[in-house]
């Protein structure tokens, strides 16, 4: 597995490989990946597999609280996953932002995506405490607007 930041020449893959993450992510547009790769490519790692974009993360550092890096998106291609490569790419996040002097990583998870809560889990991250818990995940209420409940996971970074 090879491991870049995301390029412009890579974003058309990129939007095709966030398709496959239906139904918990949904592909941006071209512009968006566009905007990605030139910002934020320092926290948008591909993982690139037998010449197949198998595995992305689109992550970004927060302008309103810098010790932050929000991860928007983790998609790993179904014929890739369980292999460690969505792993690989959050500490490839993890590791930029100890350099940037980042405390913390968070994302969101939709409450019944038991393999990627299981997957934060795993990775260090942890959750809660939310509003009320599903299958032992804790999730916050109109997290993201409302009826937008979200399972919450953080990453201290040190
Ligand atoms: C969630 C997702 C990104 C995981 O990617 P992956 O490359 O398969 O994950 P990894 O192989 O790096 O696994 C990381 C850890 O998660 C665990 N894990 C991964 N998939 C799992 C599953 N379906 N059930 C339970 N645990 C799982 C692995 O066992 C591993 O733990 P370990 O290191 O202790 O063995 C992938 O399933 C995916 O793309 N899903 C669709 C899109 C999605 O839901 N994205 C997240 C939106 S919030």
């Amino acid at each position: 597995m090879r491991i870049t930041a995301l390029r412009q020449d890579l974003t058309e893959d990129v939007l095709k490989l966030m398709d496959l993450g239906a139904p918990y992510v949904k592909a941006r547009t071209s512009s968006d990946y566009w905007l990605y790769a030139r910002l934020f490519a320092s926290t948008c790692p591909v993982a690139i597999v037998e010449e197949v974009v198998a595995g992305a993360v689109i992550a970004m550092r927060s302008q309103e609280n810098p010790e932050q890096i929000y991860i928007q998106d983790v998609v790993t291609h179904p014929g890739y996953r369980g292999k460690g490569i969505a792993s690989a790419l959050v500490d490839v996040v993890r590791r930029r932002g100890q350099e940037l002097g980042c405390r913390l990583i968070y994302l969101t998870s939709e409450p019944d995506n038991t393999a990627a809560c299981a997957a934060w889990k795993s990775m260090g991250f942890t959750n809660g405490p939310g509003d009320y818990l599903i299958d032992g995940v804790a999730i916050t209420k109109d997290f993201k607007g409302p009826g937008k409940d979200r399972a919450i996971f953080e990453l201290l970074l040190s």
